[in-house]
């Protein structure tokens, strides 16, 4: 002890002598070189025991009685006992049995913490005398504490573009336990991404680090757990874990995807807008904003953009203009989808457009004749047809037909040309136009159709002939007309058109009565008005007809004809002619009345004719005056003088009778005539008479002296045929005997005859009395010896020339002379000069008898 004394004092010089920056560390290898040495002092006079730590109570440290070399009986006494100044209660004395005994359980790490020696200090006092020893006990560490971390669970957040070889500082593990109990190494399951360092600092602790070594993939895995194990060197070993979640951080590594890069999409043409066509899809393996897709059409060349949208969000590609499969039937739109990062993909979707029946069949009129000729032939093309239809298959096939009853029909050569060609023949004058409606409709569903209507003209051709309204046609015309004056119109029309429908009207050459008839009529050839050139006269021509021809003015031109015939209608224009008695100049003539006469006695007979016809023929006869009162009257009808009542003495010879022959025409003409009646017994009584006779004598005698002559040539005349006809019949009768010996034909002969010429007028020939026998032939049943009063001619065919006097005392009873007349004129006309000159002829015969002449 004193040397420890002496020791201390001499560090306490040293320490003073030494500079103040030194002092330190020389201290504390003193204190060490101290503690050493004094450990080793103490050991040859303490007791050492070590016992490991978490003993159960009353372990047994050590015999502490034994160790010091004490009785137990000493320790009794000695009231030996623990002192301890700073160390728990842990060990206790147990003074009977002389050991120390573990009185609580020891906890190394709570003793001495890291401390690695670590040991219990305590004095063992004893009273009686006074002694201390001085005990260590040692605890030793046992491993009974595992490795720790301070938490559990540590995360971390990594950006999944951090590089290989980043690094991440993780927590460092705790154990208690010291020493080889103490923590020895780390572990980090898995290893896939990451490996673990461990490396030691400069002041001991170990730096336990991650290392990236494989890059991270958020979208493989986006939270990866790992756990970090640390063990101890114990045995058994202890280990603490810690979880290690490292979420991944999303990068905008990852562009859109389409899910197609092509999509195909139909739709029907006139889609409304707003029709959605299809939808595209792009996924984003990223997270967060970095797959927010936007979608966007990226065409810009074509109209694409003004027909279709894409929804920015859902992909959703909708219509937003008009679509027509006739413009396009393909649209190709190209998509983009872009993530917030500016990633993009692209697709395209193919939009197929499905045609609809919306279109009507187009009818182009290529070419087309308005007008058509009537005599055009079958198969004539009048007009070529383009059809279109813009619609595609059923919608576009197309078929044309024409309204019905058409002469025309459609021909299609090619689907889409028709020529409309001609079918029957046309007739204009049946339909001069056409309406042809040419209707196209398509084989859609429902059907398109359009329609276009053709006018077609047909055009003239001179076919039909003018046709007179009627097949012949009759006029009348009052005679004695002007020249000049319209008789009549004749009217021909013409089916045809224009100019083969413009009639002309021509008088066709002919003769009425050997004189042509255009002196007789002139036809307008415009109008067709039939003019009368002359002025007629019914006494002479009572009718007559020609041809009028009708003809257009058509190349060649076509005509027809028609008989007109124009009848002449009489007119009042010829007083009643008296036939008998015959007036001359002077009245010689005398009727001879016996004055026996009884009443009723036919005095004569007035003749008159009207050679007029009808009632301006027919014929009344009046008393103008007499001369007695009442001795005659005459018949109203029949011109007959008679006497009214028994002739007396007092009535004078001479009577004058004025009798006044009317025709009933409007207004009447009328001719009177002077009748002397001879009211006597004796012709030369009536001479006596008669005295203004006598002046007329030498007229008679002339008369006398002509009709002599005239006799005498009509003799010679007679005797000469007589001579001609009887040497013709010898001639003829010689040389048929000539004939008849020479076998040759024989030619029968007719004598000459006159025929009846009669009509023009050349009436004053003696022949005529032949005619005159003609016209009362057995056709007419009006005899005129009948008809005549006393004096009648009658003149037989069989005796030619022959003349015979017949008085005929009888009335005719049957016919009156009007009605014979009448009916004999109708006949023959033209008969009534010759008759007249054959009153002519009997009025002498009457006055000279025949015995007169043969004595003359
Ligand atoms: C044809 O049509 C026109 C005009 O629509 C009409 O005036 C004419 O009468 C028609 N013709 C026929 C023959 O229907
Ligand atoms: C008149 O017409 C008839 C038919 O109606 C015809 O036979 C005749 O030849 C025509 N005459 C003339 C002169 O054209």
């Amino acid at each position: 002890n004193n040397a420890a004394e002496v020791f201390h004092r001499i560090i306490l010089l040293i320490l003073k002598s030494l500079p103040l920056h030194l002092r330190p560390i020389i201290l504390l290898s003193v204190f060490n070189f101290y503690f050493i040495s004094a450990s080793f002092s103490m050991s040859t006079s303490s007791r050492h025991y070590t016992i490991p730590e978490e003993m159960a109570k009353g372990f047994l440290v050590g015999n502490i009685a034994h160790d010091l070399g004490l009785q137990t009986k000493r320790l009794s006494s000695g009231k030996a006992r623990i002192y301890t100044r700073d160390s728990g209660d842990y060990i206790e004395l147990n003074r009977d049995r002389g050991v120390l005994l573990v009185k609580e359980r020891i906890d190394r790490e709570a003793l001495c913490r890291q401390t690695t020696l670590c040991a219990l200090h305590f004095q063992i006092i004893l009273e009686n005398p006074m002694e201390f020893y001085t005990v260590t006990v040692q605890i030793t560490d046992i491993n009974d504490n595992a490795p720790t971390f301070e938490k559990s669970e540590m995360e971390f957040k990594i950006s999944e573009s951090a590089i290989t070889g980043a690094k991440f500082v993780l927590e460092r593990a705790v154990d208690l336990d010291v020493g080889i109990n103490d923590l020895k190494s780390y572990e980090l399951k898995p290893t896939d991404h990451f490996v673990l360092k461990v490396h030691s600092n400069a002041d001991g602790n170990k730096n336990v680090e991650m290392v990236l070594q494989k890059p991270l993939d958020r979208e493989k895995q986006e939270q990866i757990s790992l756990v970090l194990t640390a063990v101890d060197g114990g045995e058994p070993q202890m280990s603490g874990t810690m979880l290690i979640v490292i979420t991944v951080l999303d990068v905008n590594d990852n562009a859109p995807v389409f899910t197609q890069s092509t999509y195909k999409a139909t739709v029907t043409e006139n889609s409304p807008k707003g029709t959605v066509v299809a939808t595209v899809t792009a996924s984003d393996a990223d997270q967060g904003s970095n797959s927010k897709i936007t979608y966007s059409i990226t065409n810009n060349l074509d109209d694409i953009a003004k027909v279709f949208e894409v929804n920015e969000e859902n992909g959703k590609v909708t219509l937003i203009g008009n679509i027509d499969f006739e413009e396009s039937r393909h649209y190709q739109i190209n998509l983009r989808a872009s993530d917030e990062g500016g990633l993009t993909d692209s697709c395209k979707l193919i939009v197929d457009v499905q045609d609809v029946n919306d279109n009507k069949p187009e009818i182009n009129i290529m070419s087309k004749s308005n007008v058509i000729s009537e005599d055009a032939k079958l198969n004539t093309v009048v007009t070529m047809i383009n059809i279109e239809d813009k619609d595609s298959g059923e919608n576009g096939k197309v078929k044309c037909f024409i309204n019905e009853n058409m002469p025309f029909t459609l021909k299609t050569s090619n689907t889409n040309f028709y020529s409309l060609v001609t079918d029957s023949e046309l007739d204009r004058e049946r339909a001069s136009e056409y309406n042809i409606t040419v209707t196209c409709s398509d084989e859609g569903v429902p059907s398109l159709s359009s329609s276009v209507t053709l006018t077609l003209q047909i055009s003239d051709v001179n076919d039909n002939a003018p046709v007179f309204e009627r097949s012949s046609y009759e006029a009348y015309i009052v005679e004695n007309n002007t020249p000049g004056l319209s008789i009549f119109t004749v009217k021909a029309r013409d089916a045809d058109w224009n100019q083969n429908a413009r009639v002309s009207y021509i008088l066709e050459d002919s003769s009425v009565n050997g004189v042509p008839v255009s002196s007789y009529v002139s036809v307008s050839a415009d109008s067709g008005v039939i003019h009368a050139v002359r002025s007629f006269d019914y006494e002479q021509i009572k009718d007559f007809h020609f041809r009028v021809k009708a003809q257009d003015g058509g190349s060649p031109p076509l005509s027809s004809n028609v008989t007109v015939r124009i009848l002449i209608q009489d007119q009042n224009d010829n007083p009643p002619q008296v036939l008998y008695p015959v007036q001359t100049g002077g009245s010689l003539v005398a009727e001879m009345v016996p004055r026996s006469a009884d009443v009723g006695y036919l005095v004569t007979k007035v003749v008159a004719v009207d050679v007029d016809s009808g009632q301006n023929a027919w014929l009344s006869y009046k008393l103008q005056k007499t001369t007695d009162r009442a001795l005659f009257e005459v018949g109203l009808q029949n011109g007959e003088i008679r006497t009214i009542r028994q002739v007396t003495d007092k009535d004078a010879v001479k009577q004058r009778l004025a009798v006044i022959v009317e025709d009933n025409g409007q207004p009447s003409r009328s001719a009177t005539v002077v009748v002397n009646v001879a009211v006597a017994d004796s012709f030369p009584e009536v001479l006596s008479e008669f005295t203004d006779f006598t002046h007329d004598k030498e007229y008679i005698d002339n008369l006398t002296f002509y009709l002599v002559l005239a006799l005498a040539v009509v003799s010679f005349l007679f005797i000469t045929c007589l001579v001609v006809i009887i040497s013709v019949k010898i001639y003829r009768w010689r040389q048929s005997r000539i004939l008849y010996h020479s076998n040759l034909p024989v030619i029968p002969y007719y004598p000459p005859r006159y025929s009846d010429i009669l009509g023009t007028g050349t009436l004053q020939h003696v022949y005529n009395y032949e005619v005159c026998m003609t016209t009362d032939s057995r056709k007419s049943d009006c005899k005129f010896g009948r008809a005549g009063s006393q004096n009648v001619l009658i003149m037989d065919p069989s005796s030619t020339g022959t003349m015979q006097r017949i008085q005929n005392e009888k009335r005719s009873e049957a016919d009156p002379p009007m009605s014979c007349w009448y009916f004999s004129r109708k006949k023959r006309g033209e008969s009534t000069i010759l008759l007249q000159n054959l009153w002519i002829i009997s009025t002498f015969l009457n006055l000279f008898s025949l015995e007169d002449i043969f004595v003359l």
